[in-house]
């Protein structure tokens, strides 16, 4: 059978018109597209496949991908309007492709020429420390170390269904601030105070349980662990809870990791997945280019329960 890279290669001499083909990976989230070469124009037809499938498994995978910064960008913008990148650290530089971060541990000239760097990158949702977040966000990699580095994601429509029903009541009508002050990595962003009581914080604050408004169906929302605080409860109430629903959202039943290859394109669906990075080796490179989908803001429909 046709490894997924194999098959993307094969489909790389023609436009995207044909039947899309769709391998689950077997865990609770993601799936590979084959038959697809992202550099090529595609139809309607194909562009509504990888749509219905990217709803249907949360994440998707496009292996042995060639593309260059506006290829990536025009297959991003068939989902929406991009958001402009927050500035990176070359952020002085004169940036033709605003809608694209860098997402990086090389340092060039005694500059990192990108984010995030080649530490851990703690569980999170994209920004859901602002009113609206991206719905989904894009990762393609021009560099990759040889171990460590993988990025995971879960399932959050799983680890809500999966609730023990004492806690889905618990979180019932319940909101949570999150954190804006400190990134994935746990770095101050510039401009903000080192606050150590979560109550004291600043950040957007959402319901914990989110409808996703395309497939109508629920998911937990928690954004990022450090720094959150369920609204109106006293800190260490708020803190046991928090702990209680992290420790059942990040068990391994709700994940699947991505090992990268160069060439691979990831997209995930913000509204209903959470993703962490492995640490990797310092002295290894890694280098990707990633864009987000403009978002919405996070809601619940109470009607959703009634269906
Ligand atoms: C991110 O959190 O968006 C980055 C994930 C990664 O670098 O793998």
């Amino acid at each position: 059978m046709d490894t997924p890279q194999a098959a993307n290669t094969a489909a790389n001499t023609a436009a995207n018109t044909g039947k899309v083909t769709v391998i689950p990976t077997g865990a609770a989230l993601g799936a590979d597209i084959v038959g697809v070469d992202l550099a090529q124009p595609m139809d309607d037809a194909t562009y509504q496949q990888i749509r219905q499938a990217w709803l249907d498994h949360l994440v998707l995978r496009f292996r042995g991908q060639q593309l260059v910064d506006p290829t990536f960008l025009a297959f991003a913008r068939r989902f929406g309007t991009l958001d402009k990148a927050p500035k990176h650290a070359h952020g002085d530089v004169e940036d033709p492709f605003p809608e694209i971060t860098v997402m990086s541990n090389i340092v060039e000239n005694g500059k990192p020429i990108g984010n995030l760097g080649y530490g851990e990158a703690v569980w999170h949702t994209d920004m859901s420390y602002n009113e609206t977040a991206p719905i989904g966000s894009l990762l393609y990699s021009l560099e990759v170390p040889p171990s460590g580095g993988n990025t995971g994601f879960n399932n959050m429509y799983r680890a809500l269904e999966t609730l023990p029903a004492e806690l889905k009541r618990e979180i019932a009508g319940k909101t949570c601030r999150h954190d804006s002050s400190r990134n994935s990595a746990g770095e101050l962003r510039k401009g903000f105070k080192d606050v150590s009581d979560p109550r004291e914080l600043p950040g957007a604050i959402h319901p914990l349980i989110r409808t996703h408004p395309e497939t109508r169906h629920n998911a937990l929302f928690l954004g990022r662990r450090p720094g959150a605080y369920i609204i109106g409860l006293p800190l260490d109430e708020s803190e046991d809870l928090l702990n209680r629903l992290w420790a059942h959202a990040a068990k391994p039943e709700f994940e699947w990791y991505q090992v990268w290859k160069v060439g691979d394109l990831i997209m995930w669906d913000n509204r209903c997945a959470m993703h962490r990075r492995d640490a990797f080796d310092p002295a290894t490179r890694r280098l990707m280019h990633r864009t987000q989908i403009r978002g919405d803001k996070p809601f619940f429909d109470p009607a959703t329960l009634a269906a």
